[in-house]
């Protein structure tokens, strides 16, 4: 059997929201403590399928990297990386591209919604994007690899490309296993039908890790909710006041049932206040070590070194026996 190891990557994309800690990185610390080996990457190479400002790029790695580690993401216990600086992401990336067919990924749905985006002049790199995506994970033999439901076909595409190359030139890579996570999508505060995104161009609409006291208070006040003042759970009939609830649970890490047992007799407009309240006591902590390690650039440089050189230490001998599988 293969050595359990995880890999997951993050794009620099300015600071996390709500949604991304919750759903994404929460688990990625307590990740580092149910395996031994643990791989993240700040996957920049995936960035430049769009458009970027090379100064505002080089500062989202760093403040990325301030922000994971805010988070609880330890160098001591995770290969924290920055992607573009292990060349065989790109290499391995070339040599997955050669065994995947044009319809395979014309198929998958991020292309429409992201090509679309792009008034459908995406880039070549943002059509392949997925084939990289697969090299990010085989490079480093990894065997789980925590998805958010968004990203369920992508890792098929990694799966299936394992399971080619293996068919074809023998045994070699492990198939990754999604690590779906328990936690529920949380929601956009201005419309709780569609999901909390970094996209959202309604600027109450996204609570960032960075957020002052004072703007979460805000943010919530201003959620959408609907005309009963009860604080139930009630996805389907009441989106904008469960995903509060929804929120609330989060954060606290009670259930959903036991926040609403313990709000009860509040009206909604009451209850933004304490869910606000509950998000500022969970994000205070990490907004002030993000403040604190953005003043240390050196600091962030140096730990995203170190990483960089353990993964390069996991990825040349992968990469090697590829070439070397392959004829090259
Ligand atoms: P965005 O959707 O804001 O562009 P990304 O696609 O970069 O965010 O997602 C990074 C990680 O955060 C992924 O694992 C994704 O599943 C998770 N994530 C993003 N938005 C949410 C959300 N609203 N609720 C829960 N998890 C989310
Ligand atoms: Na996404």
């Amino acid at each position: 059997n293969p050595t359990p190891r995880v890999f997951s990557g993050i794009q620099p994309t300015g600071i996390p929201h709500l949604g991304n800690y919750l759903g994404a990185l929460q688990s990625w610390v307590s990740l580092q403590e149910e395996f031994s080996s643990v791989l993240y990457s700040i996957v920049d190479l995936h960035s430049i399928t769009v458009p970027q400002n090379p100064d505002a790029l080089r500062d989202s790695v760093l403040d990325m990297t301030a922000c994971l580690l805010a988070c609880g993401v330890n160098p001591a216990k995770s290969c924290l990386f920055q992607q573009s600086q292990v060349p065989e992401h790109a290499q391995l990336g070339w040599i997955l591209s050669c065994l995947t067919s044009l319809p395979r990924l014309r198929h998958l749905p991020q292309w429409k919604m992201k090509s679309e985006s792009q008034k459908n002049e995406g880039s070549v790199g943002l059509f392949t994007y997925p084939v990289l995506q697969a090299a990010d994970i085989l490079l480093y033999l990894s065997t789980h690899v925590p998805v958010g439901d968004d990203q369920a076909q992508h890792l098929q595409l990694t799966q299936d490309l394992a399971r080619i190359f293996n068919y074809q030139y023998g045994e070699f890579f492990p198939i990754p296993r999604a690590l779906m996570g328990s936690s529920k999508k949380i929601r956009s505060l201005r419309d709780p039908l569609v999901k909390m995104s970094k996209s959202d161009p309604h600027t109450l609409a996204t609570v960032r890790l960075t957020d002052t006291p004072d703007e979460i208070v805000m943010k919530f006040r201003k959620a959408v909710t609907d005309f009963t003042s009860e604080v139930t759970y009630d996805p389907e009939k009441r989106p904008g006041v469960s995903n509060m609830v929804a929120i609330h649970s989060a954060v606290t890490g009670l259930s959903p049932e036991e926040v609403v047992k313990q709000s009860r007799g509040l009206e909604t407009a009451q209850y933004k206040h304490v869910v606000a309240e509950a998000v500022i006591t969970k994000l205070t902590p990490i907004r002030e070590e993000v403040h604190r390690l953005r003043g240390d650039k050196g600091f962030l440089r140096e730990v995203l070194t170190r990483g960089t050189h353990r993964a390069r230490e996991l990825a040349a001998p992968v990469y090697d026996k590829v070439c070397r599988i392959i004829g090259l």
